[in-house]
């Protein structure tokens, strides 16, 4: 499936975000008032965030690294010792740079930051981007994640585009998660993917980014995909790290050390 055009109008969840609700419409190109919308992107008190406006839809998306699952995941998620910690290198004295280049609602991003690591994170889809934009904006003020989120820089656009354009020092190691058609089935991911397909697609791309990070990257990358789903078309991975739901291919290039 291609990424649709869904009708999108941005709105104030009080009066005192309009001035806010008018700048992001203005930024982004979306109109405010608009008869028959699928999605409200709303302004409030928690930041922005997306909402499906049909009956029974699930509830709105908003990026937040300081409470809920990120905060959890940053307290209790198994620090170096998880699969995407390996994936890219992590080991005693070694915090490689990374380019996470499919960057979505960055909670990937947010796990290696936490750990460490520097990444900067590219999105192409500009309401992505701005969800991102706006939680990263919240976390950077925050006492105990402001300096993970210091860590991690946004660049919008194609990141294929981006990747063969890039100025000064290559990324060690790139992360790629690219939207695959059966992914995993997790409360939380499934409403995020009812959310945002319509906007996304499926990243038909995918082998083109591939080569593109292959091209790029001075140490490895590394492809997150559903554990049962065929790799990338394209150069082959030289091995698999395989997690619960999800499957990490990694393309070494050069050994990573501390
Ligand atoms: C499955 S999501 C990534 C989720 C992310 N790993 C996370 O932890 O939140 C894939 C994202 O990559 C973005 N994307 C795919 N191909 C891209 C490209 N060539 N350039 C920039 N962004 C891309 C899509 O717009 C989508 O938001």
């Amino acid at each position: 499936m291609s990424a649709s055009n869904p009708l999108v109008r941005v709105e104030p969840l009080a009066a005192q975000f309009a001035a806010a609700a008018h700048d992001w419409a203005l930024r982004l190109g979306l109109p405010q008032e608009l008869d028959g919308a699928e999605f409200a992107l709303q302004i409030g008190e928690g930041g922005l965030q997306l909402l499906m406006l049909e009956a029974q839809a699930p509830g709105p998306v908003r990026v937040d690294f300081v409470e809920g699952a990120a905060a959890h995941r940053r307290q209790f998620g198994g620090g170096s010792g998880q699969m995407i910690a390996k994936a890219v290198g992590i080991q005693p004295g070694v915090r490689p740079r990374v380019l996470d280049a499919t960057a979505g609602l960055g909670r990937d991003a947010f796990v290696l930051a936490t750990l460490g690591c520097e990444v900067s994170l590219i999105e192409r889809q500009p309401l992505i981007a701005a969800l991102l934009e706006d939680g990263l904006s919240r976390a950077a003020v925050d006492a105990e994640v402001g300096a993970i989120a210091a860590r991690m820089t946004l660049l919008r656009g194609n990141a294929i585009e981006l990747m063969k354009q890039w100025q000064g020092e290559a990324p060690q190691v790139i992360y790629l998660d690219p939207m695959f058609p059966h992914r995993d089935k997790s409360a939380l991911v499934k409403k995020e993917m009812r959310l945002f397909r319509p906007f996304v697609g499926d990243d038909m791309d995918a082998p083109a980014l591939l080569a593109a990070a292959l091209e790029l990257a001075s140490h490895r990358v590394v492809v997150k995909r559903p554990r049962k789903a065929p790799a990338i078309e394209g150069a082959k991975p030289g091995y698999s790290l395989d997690g619960k739901s999800s499957r990490y291919d990694i393309y070494p290039k050069k050994k990573l050390q501390g």
